[in-house]
């Protein structure tokens, strides 16, 4: 299998299996119990948060683990229900639907800018952003669920006040993730009634899921792993853009290659419908997606390629290829050994006209 699908969910690091295998024998017990099974939990834990504070330039009292980007998403939208909450229109869905339905007109407002979009790549002008918003006496939020492992991340030099993370796009288990609040921000949990994570998050500690989590972060802080992504990924990925451009006819990029993460490369085909080219690949053994992978199976386009390109047709013709670490120059022979083929089977039976034939 050719996996190109990373930025939906990464494949479990076997350092993430590990840990886990281990904390499910040895950290089963209650995190906040008194007993001497809670502690070694509980320390495991504050070791995962530990190197989270460590690889974001935080301290750890600023890290709550959550079940995922998208609560910690949900968390941040809460926190501001009635204010005003100005978004980024290429925000995920937890970020758009939650501020739409809780957003108001009260101040200080809540700006939540991704540093860089999930299914185009693009990075958004966060400095700006932050400039702006500091001046005015608001707050900023980032949902950096797709840039952890792939730059270099300083909240304090990015000057943030609260920024979301997600285990499973890092190797790490789903149903993990974590926000980062910065200390003496404003702050309303989402689950009330429990005293865990100092009262900022209800629910029993989902042990075994940190300390993946933790594992993950640590092969992210052992292997610098932005550096790969740079260099060997970034390589990988423009040298299929190149490819697609050059062997296929009707093929664009969305993804701008200068100004974007170095994994994410989305291209759209004209004339051929994105969920049959997923289809024809998948039919290879090759995995990419249409649109985010949160989107798929919604027959509405993306509202990410929308926004960008706002043409209904290219958004519905585009393909997301998201690299990660285990992907090799022969994975991209394999794509362009069937690609142009099927790309031209689909745009023969079309009922599409192309428009730059
Ligand atoms: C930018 C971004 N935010 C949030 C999410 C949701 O992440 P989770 O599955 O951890 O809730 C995703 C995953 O698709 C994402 O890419």
């Amino acid at each position: 299998m050719v996996y190109l699908d990373y930025a939906a969910t990464s494949p479990l690091l076997p350092e993430a299996i590990e840990a886990m295998h281990e904390a499910e024998q040895r950290y089963f017990a209650n995190a906040s119990a008194l007993h001497t099974p809670g502690h070694l939990s509980m320390n495991k834990i504050e070791e995962a948060r530990e190197l989270l504070a460590q690889l974001i330039n935080a301290d750890s009292s600023e890290i709550i683990f959550t079940s995922g980007a998208s609560e910690s998403n949900n968390t941040v939208i809460r926190t501001f229900e009635g204010h005003k909450i100005i978004t980024s229109p290429l925000e995920h869905h937890s970020i758009i639907e939650a501020a739409r339905v809780l957003g108001g007109d009260e101040k200080p407002a809540l700006y939540s800018y991704m540093l860089a979009n999930n299914e185009i790549g693009e990075f958004l002008p966060i400095a700006d952003v932050v400039k702006k918003a500091h001046k005015e006496g608001g707050f900023v939020h980032s949902d950096l669920t797709q840039v952890l492992g792939k730059l270099p991340i300083d909240v304090k030099a990015l000057d943030l006040d609260y920024a979301t993370f997600s285990a499973h796009k890092i190797g790490g288990p789903i149903g993990v993730g974590a926000l980062y609040v910065k200390n003496g921000v404003p702050f309303k949990p989402l689950i009330i009634g429990g005293n865990q994570e100092k009262k900022r998050r209800g629910t029993t500690y989902n042990t075994v899921g940190i300390i993946g989590f933790g594992a993950a972060l640590k092969y992210i802080l052992d292997h610098k792993t932005w550096e790969i992504y740079d260099t060997k990924i970034r390589a990988l990925r423009d040298e299929l853009a190149e490819c697609i451009l050059e062997e296929i006819p009707g093929s664009s990029l969305n993804t701008d290659l200068k100004n974007s993460l170095p994994n994410i490369l989305n291209a759209s085909f004209e004339a051929a419908e994105g969920e049959s080219i997923q289809l024809y690949l998948d039919a290879e053994g090759i995995v990419v997606s249409t649109g985010s992978a949160c989107a798929s199976g919604d027959i509405k386009p993306s509202h990410v390629l929308m926004a960008k390109t706002g043409d209904a047709e290219v958004a519905h013709s585009s393909i997301r290829f998201s690299f990660g670490l285990d992907n090799t120059e022969e994975d991209i022979d394999k794509v362009m050994a069937v690609l142009p083929g099927i790309i031209d089977r689909l745009q023969k039976i079309s009922t599409i006209e192309r428009k730059t034939k």
